[in-house]
């Protein structure tokens, strides 16, 4: 049998612990920037229910959601409609969905690389080589994750991480090519071309931000699978 990991096990399995760390990172990157977007779009219906200002959160009146939410509110009861009509509020409920769909995919990815590295008889905790060397490189990324509150900012770090996660999906189908392991080329294949839909998902939700920001262009919401608009 041709297979990948007979060829050198150790760096096989050091390999595929490296995408099993990354998507890991992903899954959390995406769940930070889900939060992020949901709180954007929820506290306002939220607080309105409550009927009072209390569910926009004590430490909330340090945040500018909450303060933005907050301004939001008292405009719609004296009749504004500037919540309605916030261009960036409605690209973000556009796309919601997309990036969940995008999360779930990188779950997915772990969670085959896990049995995959359990299949070959590797232990899916054990910080390899390559594991650890991700970790160090994904510091920057979770510095943003953790810190930083801008929508912008973590979408900008969301393609950073879709980069590198193409790169090594990319590198995986191109060893298991040259190894001549057809089964195992299809199954990083199937990971990779998820993958470069994210990263061109990505890509214009980026551009959009920065279209909006430096031209005064209108939010276009990318779709997730669609070709990139022009
Ligand atoms: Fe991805």
């Amino acid at each position: 049998m041709n297979r990948l990991v007979d060829k050198n096990r150790e760096k096989v399995m050091d390999v595929l612990a490296e995408r099993l760390c990354f998507e890991r990172t992903s899954v959390k990157l995406y769940e930070k920037v889900l939060e992020r977007m949901r709180r954007m779009l929820g506290w306002n219906a939220a607080a309105s229910d409550a009927g009072d200002y209390t569910t926009y959160g004590l430490s909330g009146f340090r945040d500018p959601d909450a303060l933005r939410a907050l301004r939001k509110d008292i405009e719609r009861e004296q009749g504004g409609a500037a919540a309605e009509s916030d261009p960036e509020e409605r690209f973000t409920a556009a796309i919601l969905r997309d990036v969940e769909a995008c999360r779930d995919q990188e779950k997915a990815h772990a969670r085959w690389l896990e049995e995959y590295i359990r299949k070959l008889g590797g232990d899916p905790e054990r910080m390899t080589e390559m594991a650890k060397l991700s970790t160090r490189e994904s510091r920057g990324i979770d510095a943003v994750i953790m810190k930083d509150a801008e929508l912008p900012h973590l979408f900008h770090a969301l393609l950073a991480a879709e980069h590198l996660d193409a790169a090594g999906w990319d590198l995986l189908v191109a060893l298991a090519d040259d190894a001549g392991d057809r089964d195992t080329r299809d199954e990083f294949e199937k990971r990779l071309r998820e993958e470069e839909q994210h990263l061109s998902f990505v890509r214009e939700a980026l551009r959009t931000f920065a279209a909006h920001a430096i031209l005064g262009q209108d939010f276009r919401s990318p779709t997730l699978g669609a070709p990139p608009a022009h």
